[in-house]
């Protein structure tokens, strides 16, 4: 059964570009040898990374991922909801944010919204359509 989970850390060191860079290489490395496919976003001392494979090894890698003292797990979800992987090619792909505006917030919300009206089960959660109005509204202040 794939199981995938995502998360937010707070980092306790200092990461640079270098310590990421080094990062993403130990972990991609070890990913493949288990299977693990995902990414992992940084930006302004917060990790937010999703994680995907085999669920009991994906079990073995949240845990060692929670102790690691360079950063604390705030909050994470986990789902075993996964038919096929999301991210097959990435082992651990790391992003950086004008990788993430080219994605277009916009449609991660046309999508949204157009599967909760699909899916009556699947109740439209406001705070979460304006928090991402609201984002929105901010990166276009940036761009
Ligand atoms: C933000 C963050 C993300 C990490 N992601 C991975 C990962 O995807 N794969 C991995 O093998 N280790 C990852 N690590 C490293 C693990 O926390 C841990 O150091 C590694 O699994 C080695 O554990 P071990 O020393 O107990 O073998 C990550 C560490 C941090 C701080």
């Amino acid at each position: 059964m794939i199981k995938g989970i995502v998360y937010v850390s707070k980092a306790i060191v200092d990461f640079n570009s270098d310590d990421l860079k080094k990062l993403e290489t130990f972990a991609s490395d070890c990913n493949k040898q288990f299977g693990i496919t995902g990414y992992l976003y940084f930006e302004k001392g917060f990790f937010l990374q999703y994680i995907e494979g085999d669920d009991a090894v994906v079990d073995v890698l949240m845990n060692n991922i929670k102790q690691d003292t360079r950063h604390t797990v705030l909050s994470y979800k986990n789902t075993t909801d996964i038919i096929s992987r999301k991210f097959p090619a990435w082992y651990m792909r790391k992003l950086t944010k004008s990788s993430l505006i080219q994605i277009n917030m916009e449609n991660v919300l046309i999508d949204y919204m157009t599967d909760c009206n699909k899916k009556r089960s699947m109740e439209l959660n406001s705070e979460s359509v304006w928090r991402m109005v609201n984002k929105l509204s901010g990166f276009r202040k940036k761009i």
